[in-house]
């Protein structure tokens, strides 16, 4: 399974790139808020060093401005994933860019049926939203899984790129249900390695070493 960062935070996405966990980067208008930085500016520095797609959203909400949109942002580097929303107008975008041979993520897709819209308009990528799902009491991972048997019956080759994730267990989760790509904050890719048995074990194995009086440098 890819994981891919879900920020535009440049230094956070580098730290985990140099450790070899990133196989690309999805943003969205409010992460670029977050960031504080120029679209145009931010997607082309996270280029220069990512190599795998790194997905950039348009905000029109018009078809032909829509494309108009996606052709710029692709023109920043060849890795572009232009990131359209799952409306009729997005999905005609979807078509239209992705007949042109550029990279499209389907975002904000709730129900296995706007999946399957999305795969027959040519997305590369489809975003579900888990934790979104989550919130208002329904359940994220059933959609991942739902996906993932109707893209399988069809042999549809769009990925299915889990988003909106909130915790090391979502990503788990998604990897049993078999989804091609979990996009996560980098808090959650560092929650991770995290395990109390592993710390319990290594202050432990300290404790003991510290009385052998050895060293091993
Ligand atoms: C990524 O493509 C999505 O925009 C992102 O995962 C949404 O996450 P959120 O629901 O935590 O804002």
């Amino acid at each position: 399974m890819k994981f891919f960062i879900d920020t535009a935070d440049v230094d956070a996405i580098r730290e985990l790139h140099d450790l070899g966990m990133v196989d690309g980067v999805t943003t969205n208008p409010s992460l670029i808020l977050k960031s504080g930085r120029d679209i145009l500016e931010v997607t082309k520095e996270i280029c220069s060093f990512v190599s795998g797609p790194v997905s950039a959203e348009v905000v029109a909400t018009k078809a032909e401005e829509m494309i108009a949109e996606g052709r710029k942002l692709a023109a920043i580097a060849p890795n572009i994933a232009v990131k359209v929303p799952l409306t009729w107008d997005g999905l005609k975008t979807c078509k239209v860019l992705s007949g042109e041979g550029f990279m499209v993520n389907v975002t904000l897709c709730f129900s296995a049926n706007q999946a399957l819209l999305a795969a027959k308009a040519g997305a590369t990528f489809i975003s579900p939203f888990i934790g979104r799902l989550d919130d208002i009491n329904l359940d994220g991972l059933d959609l991942i899984g739902d996906i993932r048997t109707i893209y399988d019956n069809y042999d549809f080759q769009t990925q299915i790129l889990a988003a909106s994730i909130r915790s090391a267990n979502h990503v788990k989760d998604c990897a049993m249900i078999g989804a091609d790509v979990v996009t996560a904050p980098p808090a959650v890719i560092k929650a991770l390695a995290s395990h109390v048995l592993t710390d319990k074990g290594l202050d432990q194995f300290l404790k003991d070493w510290a009385k052998t009086g050895q060293k091993i440098l």
